[in-house]
């Protein structure tokens, strides 16, 4: 499996994600996404957006505002219960959660060895002694406080005034934005039960224990859907919402797979009685194999009626639907597949990432899906000493980027330019050589044809310039590489 040291170094080096603010030394669980994360995030963005907002008839859009008025947080209950057990140490003053304490290594003065450090396991006693881990594992010395509950929510002030009736909170989730916009959708759209409402936006959690890279952030990015379902109505003899959060956590495994992920790499983890948030009827997450272990990708929540009737309740406005048939005002129930940007962004890296033996030499790539990865098709000139290769493959550049995200690179023998474009998985290169564009002294003429590489079988074809909108065009969409190659003749790596 790769570790995760292997994908924060690629990330770093390859221009994918920064630690913020590192200059100053960073800022805890804050990333900065750099010229290729971003792509990478934003296609991610693009292709969820598209294949769950745009390509359904019954699901709409919505960006809502990231500071929300503080009743807001008080009816979902957030204010109350969005809170995690956290114990201090006496002595360094670091602060754990009270419920994962166990599971970092801690730092034990064995007595038995005269007092020897050892860092021991997590979880595990002590290899001299047989005690268990009582104390702070960061210094092995100091008393922890008894466990007290924190407001995991950013709290701000809004307006000139820093004062109680000023306080408001950084949204720990997209979802409330859709909530109290149900009726203004609602009414504007004129949506029929059941329909979606799909936000992707910041959300903000002063976690405790972050790390894991961009695994757990406290600036984090969503792609949430809330969907409203009649819960009288029924699905083969059962209750619509139960029927429709089946049906989204067998979508919602789907689409992963579709982009990359190995359905191995996947499993579903049903959220106990004792577990379920406040909200929920059912919870299902989808767990991911993360180097850190089976840990949550996503998760999907039939938050039943809860938040409808608290922002009612609260607001004093109605958020009903009326159901013609029935003829009744009801409130919706909701199922919320709620995806998380940053976690997807590391699981697509992860499960991309192959080191491979090619002719006797490493050679690292990334099996990026297609409309995933960052940069599409990399053009490069064979030789930058010869100015018509040069001109003619900055020509091409210019030429495809105006349908896909195309860089041009001179900076290395075309081997090395290969293996650069592999490590942040570009699927294909264009290259440009003397054959292209013929010699003019020697009155040769060029035969402006071009080689195409793929990324993951290093097949090369041969292939007229004028037609690379129209190739890239079926390569970018549905048709499979070797459909496309049969057309040509190979050209020699
Ligand atoms: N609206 C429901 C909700 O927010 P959640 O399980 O707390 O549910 C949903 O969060 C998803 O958001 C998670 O499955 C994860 O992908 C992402 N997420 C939550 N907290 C995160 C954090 N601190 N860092 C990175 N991603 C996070």
């Amino acid at each position: 499996m790769t570790s995760m040291d292997v994908i924060v170094s690629l990330c770093k080096r390859r221009g994918f994600v920064f630690q913020s603010s590192e200059i100053y030394g960073g800022t805890g669980s804050c990333w900065d996404f750099g010229p290729l994360g971003v792509e990478l995030k934003n296609n991610i963005k693009r292709v969820w957006w598209r294949d769950f907002v745009q390509e359904r008839a019954d699901m709409v859009g919505l960006d809502a505002s990231i500071l929300m008025h503080a009743s807001v947080w008080k009816a979902s209950g957030h204010v109350e219960q969005f809170t995690d057990p956290m114990v201090d140490c006496r002595e360094c003053k670091h602060r754990f959660r009270a419920d994962q304490i166990d599971e970092v290594p801690w730092l034990h003065f064995c007595p038995a060895t005269k007092g020897n450090k050892f860092t021991i396991p997590a979880g595990e006693p002590c290899k001299h002694c047989g005690v268990t881990r009582t104390l702070c594992p960061d210094c092995g010395k100091g008393e922890l406080t008894p466990p007290r509950q924190f407001n995991l929510m950013f709290k701000t002030f809004m307006g000139p005034v820093e004062e109680d009736a000023a306080v408001t909170y950084l949204r720990p989730e997209t979802a409330q934005g859709i909530f109290v916009n149900f009726d203004n959708v609602l009414q504007s759209m004129r949506l029929k039960l059941p329909f979606g409402i799909a936000q992707i936006g910041k959300a903000f959690r002063n976690e405790i224990t972050p790390g894991n890279f961009i695994f757990r952030v406290r600036e984090l990015e969503q792609m949430e859907i809330e969907f409203f379902v009649n819960p009288h109505d029924q699905v083969d003899g059962r209750p619509a919402d139960e029927d429709w959060h089946d049906r989204w956590i067998a979508d919602a495994q789907a689409w992963y797979v579709r982009y990359g992920l190995d359905p191995a790499h996947l499993k579903l983890k049903e959220h106990g009685k004792d577990e379920l948030s406040h909200y929920s009827k059912r919870t299902v997450d989808v767990l991911y194999h993360f180097p850190i272990g089976w840990s949550e990708l996503m998760g999907i929540a039939n938050r039943t009626d809860y938040d409808l009737k608290q922002h009612s309740k609260f607001s004093g406005k109605s958020l009903t639907y009326f159901d013609e048939e029935r003829k009744e005002h009801i409130v919706p129930f909701v199922v919320e597949p709620s995806f998380g940007v940053d976690r997807a962004f590391l699981a697509f890296m992860l499960d991309a990432y192959r080191e491979e033996e090619v002719r006797g030499e490493k050679r690292v790539v990334l099996r990026l899906h297609r409309e995933l990865a960052p940069i599409k098709i990399a053009v490069l000139p064979l030789l930058k000493k010869r100015p018509e290769i040069v001109a003619t493959a900055h020509g091409l550049r210019g030429r495809l980027s105006r349908q896909w995200r195309c860089v041009y690179d001179d900076t290395a023998a075309i081997g090395r330019l290969y293996r650069r474009q592999d490590e942040v998985g570009t699927p294909y290169c264009v290259t440009v050589d003397v054959k292209t564009v013929g010699d003019r002294e020697k009155g040769e003429a060029g035969d402006q044809m071009v080689t195409i590489r793929e990324r993951d079988s290093m097949e090369q074809i041969r292939v007229p310039m004028a037609d690379l909108e129209a190739i890239f065009g079926r390569l970018m969409g549905e048709t499979a590489w070797p459909e496309v190659a049969a057309a040509y003749p190979r050209a020699e790596g």
